[in-house]
């Protein structure tokens, strides 16, 4: 008889009650998640903990252990939640303080003195940012969880809270924010209507208001437009090079599409569609040029080199070129192009001595770990190899190693939320 393969089941979140959470917002709670806190929780001595706590702490083992984990998972991208209650998936999912607090500070300097209303503010986080913004008038944040909500009074205390949904207007807020959720359990959802609540229902409900809605990095601006009549502004956000969201904004005056590129040391910069984007497609220059993801997810790969003097590899490709890296661009040096093709491509590299190979490729049905090991190198130095399709072409650009240019410089426009 044929053998089913084993199915191990996804790990179930702890599931907090009112209970947990009065418990652990009290002084006893708070001194249990101080000891708690001092225990590694590893996987390797997860049974071990439990143990001690549950032996310390009868009943409160589970609530202490998810707490402190989520604690751990969201220090990193939210600075104020060491102290915080939390679930896990509140911590997946809330958003890096760097790119709330930015949010806040633009519907301050846009809309002084409004009334902000977050219809999905979870455990809190951008409640948190907004209430840090004196020129913003009062603050109010309503969930459908009202556990979340139960945590959310503990941890931003200054905000008004009510248990709401998102798809009936609780309030006469000036401005809505709303962030429907992502996360099915572990997994993330990617269909506009599979988010909660559904983001076009949200999108419905929001019409004729001020609204910021954020939304998955790969959302179909088009079917946006086209089918659920968006006319704002489309942002798309990265912090530290990854993509975080988009967020639509539907605030006066504002529409096309804004790239803003964030990083944790305070520098960044914004593009947007009203630049000029008239560049054109040439050979190679000294650098090949990747720009942030936030600019090719904008769609202002154009507007971007525009800015700073570059020009296309290729009319369809996001890389581009120029003799200078921009301000904070990753890049490489160019050191020579050939077609690809592994041989001459293997003897080249051995004759430049190139050691650590990095393969990078746009447009090419290439496996760059299959090529790696045609090439085999074994020299000294680091190199990469940049692939892309070069009209109907497979071309290789022989570079050095990747290089990220400093700060954002003098030709970066610093983040203004224009
Ligand atoms: C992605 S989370 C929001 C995260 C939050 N912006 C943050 O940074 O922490 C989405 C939230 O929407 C809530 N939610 C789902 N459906 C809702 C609805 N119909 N009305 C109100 N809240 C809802 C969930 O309970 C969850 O807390």
């Amino acid at each position: 008889m044929r053998r089913e393969p084993a199915r191990y089941a996804e790990p179930v979140p702890y599931q907090f009650t009112h209970e947990d959470v009065a418990f652990l917002a009290g002084a006893d709670g708070t001194a249990a998640l101080e000891a708690t806190a001092e225990l590694a929780l590893r996987p390797d001595t997860m049974v071990g903990d439990v143990q001690r706590l549950s032996q310390a702490y009868p009943g409160q083992q589970g609530a202490l252990t998810a707490t402190v984990l989520a604690r751990r998972a969201l220090a990193p991208r939210v600075a104020a939640a060491a102290d915080w209650l939390l679930t896990e998936d509140a911590a997946q999912q809330a958003t890096a303080d760097a790119v709330a607090r930015l949010r806040a500070q633009e519907l301050a300097r846009r809309c002084p003195g409004a009334s902000v209303h977050d219809v999905t503010c979870s455990v809190g986080t951008e409640l948190d940012s907004l209430l840090c913004q004196p020129d913003l008038g009062r603050v109010l944040g309503s969930d459908l969880d009202d556990v979340r909500l139960a945590m959310a009074r503990h941890n931003v205390p200054g905000a008004a809270l009510l248990r709401a949904d998102a798809l009936t207007a609780t309030s006469r807020a000036d401005v809505v924010i709303a962030d429907p959720g992502r996360r099915a359990g572990a997994r993330r959802t990617f269909r506009m209507s599979d988010t909660r609540p559904p983001l076009p229902d949200l999108l419905g409900v929001l019409r004729g208001r001020l609204a910021v809605v954020k939304c998955a990095p790969g959302v179909d601006y088009s079917l946006l437009r086209d089918e659920h009549g968006f006319t704002g502004q489309v942002q798309a956000i990265s912090l530290d090079g990854g993509v975080r969201e988009v967020c639509l904004w539907t605030l006066p005056g504002m529409a096309g599409r804004r790239a803003t590129v964030v990083r944790s040391d305070g520098s960044g910069f914004e593009v947007d569609d009203t630049e000029p984007d008239d560049v054109g497609a040439d050979a190679p220059g000294r650098w090949i040029v990747d720009p942030d993801g936030a600019v090719v997810r904008a769609g202002l790969v154009r507007h971007y080199a525009h800015r700073h003097g570059l020009w296309q590899l290729d009319p369809h490709l996001a890389y581009l070129t120029g003799d200078a890296l921009p301000p904070g661009a990753r890049g490489w040096p160019v050191l020579e192009e050939m077609r690809l093709s592994a041989k001459p491509l293997r003897k080249r590299l051995a004759q430049l001595d190139c050691g650590t190979l990095e393969i990078t490729v746009r447009g090419v049905d290439i496996d760059p770990d299959q090529l790696r090991r045609q090439l085999k190198p074994a020299g000294t130095r680091s190199m990469t190899l940049v692939v892309a399709r070069i009209g109907d072409r497979p071309t290789v650009y022989i570079c050095d190693a990747g290089q990220r240019a400093e700060g954002t410089g003098p030709t970066g426009r610093p983040i203004t939320g224009r």
